[in-house]
């Protein structure tokens, strides 16, 4: 009977430690919060206009009429004009991310097209 209490007990502290262990960890894994993507800021601001794929076929792309980013036309152009643009604006409907996104990550984007005109 005394027995079975300590094997118990043992039980008990030991998934304690567990809990404690990996309420731990988890704090130290959510802190810093981890630097989003190009590719999720890409998916989440870019995509209802330039869709996934950067082809524009989506029905707000339609509507605006984005650009294919893959399109010769948009890569012949230089990494500094394509930065001015994503980060300014460009034309009546796409505004500027600069302001809202940091200049970095407007680079990153940049890159991230570039990276989708590469089959
Ligand atoms: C509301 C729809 C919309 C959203 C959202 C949008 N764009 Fe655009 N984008 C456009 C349109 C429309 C054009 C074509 C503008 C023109 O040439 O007049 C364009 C053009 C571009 C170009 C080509 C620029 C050039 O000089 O011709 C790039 C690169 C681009 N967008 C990247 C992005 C990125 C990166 C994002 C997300 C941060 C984004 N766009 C979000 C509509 C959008």
């Amino acid at each position: 009977m005394m027995r079975a209490i300590g094997i118990a007990r043992l039980v008990v502290s030991a998934s304690l430690a567990i809990v404690l262990i990996s309420a731990a960890a988890g704090v130290l894994h959510a802190s810093p919060l981890p630097q989003k993507s190009a590719q999720d800021v890409y998916l989440d601001k870019c995509s209802v206009c330039h869709a996934k794929d950067g082809s524009g076929n989506t029905a707000k792309g339609k509507k605006v009429k984005a650009k294919d980013l893959r399109s010769a036309e948009i890569q012949k152009m230089t990494d500094a004009e394509l930065i001015k643009d994503v980060g300014q604006g460009k034309g009546k409907d796409m505004d500027g991310f600069e302001k809202e996104l940091g200049a970095d990550m407007v680079k990153q984007l940049v890159a991230y097209c570039r990276a989708l005109a590469k089959p």
